[in-house]
């Protein structure tokens, strides 16, 4: 792999310890998988934040990086954390792992991170233009990037990210060249979709159809950014898809659907959703019995998301021995509090926590047994990661499920 004098100079430790590790790391991953060069990046987001997920070894290796005098040299922020940096008493987090992810969070700060931990850094200040060549680690977050945003990463590993943002670089291979960018297959999509459930449930449905590649949506028409986070969250899920293409919307999808240059779409895979499928898929993430806990916000709810949860919960409350979970970004929380959105969900009787989700969080410390959720993301994994049952519904109908008339 070609390097600049500036690299071989990093690589040979001459810039420090830090950017000889990130250097490293780099260069072997870019061997292994056939990059021709480094490229400058602007801008990181990095995986592997939450003490559940990563454990003592992971906390004890981020501080070892901070030791040893890694730095960002480029707008860095990070995944959800294990807990709300502020309410974590609430979510039934322990001192031992509280203390301990603050000394991760800690770590990141003292390597010149912003501690903004969330899915949706676009939302909050970490957003890459078109044609901007970025490093980001979250499966939805690269898909929105890629797909919506048309900036340009591969799926990033946590250390690949760091490493990436310590030196300013990351290796030039698959999602970084035009040719990878191409739809692999193309998606025509007879269902309705009405809301922004249907649009998890359709990139969930595609992406164990598919299962890998690039498709490109037809018949979708218009998709606001809330759809099309929770469809590119979705098709990372159940599939490793990180970017799609919608035709008329997203911007390497131009108006009329051709790409600048493209082939078209001639001998390509094509697959035909319909309601059926939706339903399939619906069926395959709803366990049987009444959820007790509605979680919303995977990914992190934007400021529209909560004007909207908190008109629909009015005059209204959660019931005894429920729970309504909602989640979403440091910065968004708030400009959501001034709005008034986070007071009305509190009255209604829910909380709404920052910083971290509902599967990267202890969830299985909150005492419920089973999850609702409009995000096809959200109930794929938490059967996993917090060993609730899990189930997913439209916004309306879930949250129906653990509500009542104020005064009932
Ligand atoms: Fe974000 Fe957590 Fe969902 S990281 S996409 S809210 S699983």
């Amino acid at each position: 792999m070609f390097l600049t004098k500036e690299e071989e100079r990093m690589l040979a430790g001459e810039k420090g310890p830090a950017a000889k590790k990130a250097m490293q790391l780099l260069v072997a991953l870019g061997d292994v998988l056939g990059a021709d060069r480094l490229v400058p990046i602007s801008s990181a987001q990095i995986a592997g934040v939450s003490y559940g997920n990563i454990g003592d070894a992971g906390m004890e290796l981020l501080e070892d990086w901070a030791s040893s005098g890694a730095r960002a040299k480029v707008k860095a922020t990070l995944n959800p954390s294990g807990m709300d940096l502020d309410k974590w008493r609430d979510m039934g987090v322990d001192e031992g792992y509280h203390d301990r992810q603050l000394r991760i969070i800690k770590a990141f700060e003292r390597m010149g991170v912003d501690i903004t931990c969330t899915c949706t850094p676009y939302l909050v200040g970490n957003r890459p233009g078109k044609g901007d060549t970025i490093a980001w680690s979250e499966s939805s977050a690269i898909g929105y990037a890629n797909s919506v945003l048309g900036a340009r990463t591969n799926r990033e590993g946590g250390p690949s990210a760091l490493a990436a943002a310590v030196t300013g670089r990351t290796p030039h291979y698959g999602l970084h060249i035009d040719a990878n960018r191409r739809p692999t297959a193309v998606i025509d999509v007879k269902a309705a979709l009405a809301t922004t459930y249907d649009f998890s449930l359709l990139g969930y449905t595609v992406g164990r159809m598919l299962g890998s590649g690039i498709p490109l949506f037809t018949g979708i028409g218009h998709a606001d950014s809330d759809r099309l986070k929770i469809l590119s969250a979705a098709l990372a899920a159940s599939g490793g898809i990180a970017m799609f293409h919608v035709r008329g919307v997203t911007p390497e999808a131009g108006a009329g659907g051709k790409r600048k240059g493209d082939a078209g779409e001639k001998g390509l895979e094509r697959l035909c959703i319909d309601q059926r499928e939706l339903e399939a898929s619906r069926e395959m993430l709803s366990a049987s019995g009444e959820p007790d806990l509605v979680c919303i916000g995977c990914p992190h709810c934007s400021p529209q998301e909560l004007r909207d949860l908190s008109r629909l919960l009015k005059g209204k409350k959660v019931s005894r021995g429920k729970g309504l979970w909602v989640w979403t970004s440091r910065g968004v929380y708030d400009r959501a509090k001034r709005e008034g959105s986070i007071g009305a969900i509190e009255r209604a009787g829910g909380k709404v926590f920052a910083d971290t989700c509902m599967v990267v969080c202890p969830l299985e410390k909150s005492g419920f047994s089973h999850m609702a959720t409009n995000s096809c993301k959200a109930a794929h994994y938490v059967p996993s990661t917090a060993k609730l049952k899990s189930s997913v519904a439209e916004l309306h109908t879930a949250v129906g499920k653990v509500m009542e008339a104020e005064g009932a």
